[in-house]
């Protein structure tokens, strides 16, 4: 049996997984959720997709950097922390983890709100939705979070209706390497998890930023495809939290994470 438990999850983290992510196990997503594009709107939730989030994660709020957001994540409450992976209906729930690096972000939006204030922002592999959360309880004109996983989007429509945040769009395009936007800000919290997407990101951001001027916000635990990346010598230390007890055991040994400002 293998056990969605943390240490599985951090022990992914770091290898090539999310490249050979299955599509839909047992039936077709695009049935189910009536739209990729879709404001967070719960009303537009399916009523079955609800219900099986509801059923299978837990409201959190303690053990992560971000007490005052209200989180459903997969706990050690829920079934499927012990059941059979092959179980889950939908592709791997890496949303319903909230990642040192996403933590961090969150944390430093949240108590930096000029860094946000006014401004567009995307949340890039958004999860479930904190830091997409984070920017806009700190005053951010314009948040989109990007998930390339549609339940990622529906997550991020209930963790929106438990902090009584405005509905906002959620996009499941692949956007990297698309033609780029004119964002103000581009957040992404542990997204450097395999070398190809690393390469990927590194060229698009960089484009993102020469074409609009966009400011990107790194967080990252000093994951190895970050560290060793050539990205790493154009960052910029902006500030490092310690990781909370709960988040430390179960993050595979990262006992901080960072906020980099990437500056080509
Ligand atoms: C390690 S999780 C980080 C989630 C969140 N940022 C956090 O820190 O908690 C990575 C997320 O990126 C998403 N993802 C993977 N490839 C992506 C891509 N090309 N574009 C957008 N999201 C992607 C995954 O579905 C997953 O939810």
């Amino acid at each position: 049996m293998i056990s969605w438990g943390w240490r599985w999850w951090a022990h992914l983290c770091g290898k090539d997984v999310f490249r050979n992510i299955p599509e839909q196990k047992n039936r077709s997503i695009s049935s189910l959720w009536r739209s990729y594009h879709q404001r967070t709107s719960g009303s537009l939730l399916d009523p079955e997709i609800r219900k099986f989030l509801e059923e299978n994660t837990e409201i959190t709020s303690s053990g992560n950097l971000t007490p005052e957001i209200k989180l459903r994540l997969l706990t050690p409450h829920c079934r499927f922390w012990k059941e059979k992976a092959a179980l889950w209906p939908y592709k791997e729930p890496y949303w319903a983890i909230y990642w040192p690096g996403g933590q961090g972000l969150s944390r430093y939006l949240l108590d930096n709100p000029e860094v946000v204030q006014m401004k567009k922002v995307l949340d890039l592999g958004s999860g479930c939705g904190a830091t997409a959360i984070a920017a806009v309880m700190s005053g951010a004109s314009e948040v989109v979070a990007n998930d390339t996983d549609p339940i990622a989007g529906a997550a991020l429509m209930l963790n929106c209706e438990l902090n009584k945040v405005n509905p906002f769009l959620f996009v499941s395009d692949n956007l990297i390497g698309s033609e780029v936007d004119s964002w103000d800000l581009i957040v992404l919290g542990d997204m450097f998890y395999s070398e190809q997407l690393a390469n990927n990101l590194h060229q698009w951001l960089k484009k993102c930023i020469r074409t609009y001027g966009t400011k990107v916000l790194i967080g990252d635990p000093g994951r190895h495809h970050f560290v060793c990346h050539q990205i790493h010598s154009q960052l910029h230390k902006v500030t490092e939290y310690s990781l909370p007890e709960l988040t430390q055991q179960e993050s595979n040994g990262s006992t901080s994470t960072m906020v980099w400002h990437y500056r080509p």
